[in-house]
């Protein structure tokens, strides 16, 4: 469904992604994991074509996804949420996942701002709709409460009820679980479930652990923008690469030899 290869980005001098390839196949969730700074999120932003690589090509169902304006990926089927939550913060949840849904129709954004006939009831369809994506995230009661208002795990849930408003194929989730407690982490995990059991493909960047190897079918690991491993959770979890990257050199030779060592 998503194929990445060789893809390159550099800031300055530092090389944020160095010839990263990997496939994300319909129907999967695929995690994307790493320690802080090893290029996840750069590899999101070049992939929505946020940021143009210096080489390489993603393709998503075989069509460019490259050198697209945010609304082209979009339209091809991509969403995505951010790591740094972008809501329009004075708005109300409801018209924060009407505006997601706005791309998706006839109207468009200047037909809403026009206000003719068809885009009047256009407008009435999106809205029901919006309600039933507050609904299916959880948070429907909050639909009138103005987004910045809102605790911040119904924030990211907010998130991902504008990134569905899209339609999606592929649902990219940039640390979901970022400040959520232990239980909203639990009902996250069971939305995400949800997602992909009605059928729609999930990428996620996670930095808890225990939800990333619960919930993913495959994991990339990224390590100063190089791929360091992947393969499914218990075989990327033995991998001592990997475990020295999370814990620091010497820890998997560690926990191969220390009776009770840390790791
Ligand atoms: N827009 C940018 N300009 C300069 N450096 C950046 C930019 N975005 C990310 N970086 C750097 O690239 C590296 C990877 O960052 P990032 O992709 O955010 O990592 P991760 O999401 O895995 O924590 C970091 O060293 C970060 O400081
Ligand atoms: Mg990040």
């Amino acid at each position: 469904m998503l194929q990445a290869q060789g893809l390159s980005k550099r800031f300055g001098g530092l090389q944020a992604l160095s010839d990263v390839s990997f496939q994300i196949r319909q129907g999967e969730i695929y995690g994307l994991i790493g320690p802080n700074g090893a290029g996840k999120t750069t590899l999101f932003n070049v992939l929505t074509s946020l940021y143009i690589p210096e080489s390489g090509t993603c393709t998503f169902g075989g069509q460019a996804l490259t050198g697209r304006k945010p609304h082209e990926i979009a339209a091809l089927g991509l969403a995505r949420t951010f790591q740094n939550i972008r809501l329009f913060g004075n708005l109300s949840a409801i018209e924060n996942v009407m505006i997601g849904r706005h791309i998706r129709t006839r109207g468009g954004v200047l037909g809403a701002v026009l206000r003719t006939g068809a885009t009047r009831r256009e407008e009435t369809a999106i809205e029901a709709r919006a309600h039933e994506l507050l609904d299916y995230v959880g948070i429907g009661h909050r639909a009138n409460d103005v987004a910045r208002s809102l605790p911040y795990g119904d924030q990211r849930r907010l998130e991902i009820a504008r990134a569905l408003a899209t339609e999606p194929k592929l649902l990219a989730l940039d640390e979901p679980a970022a400040g959520m407690n232990a239980s909203e982490t639990v009902v996250l995990r069971q939305l995400i479930e949800k997602i992909r059991a009605d059928g729609i493909t999930v990428l996620l960047i996670e930095h808890d652990m225990k939800l990333v190897m619960g919930l993913c079918d495959r994991v990339l690991v990224l390590e100063y923008g190089k791929v360091l491993a992947e393969g499914r959770p218990a075989e990327v979890q033995r991998n001592p690469k990997v475990i020295e990257a999370y814990l620091g050199a010497g820890a998997a030779h560690d926990a191969q030899t220390v009776p009770g060592g840390e790791a």
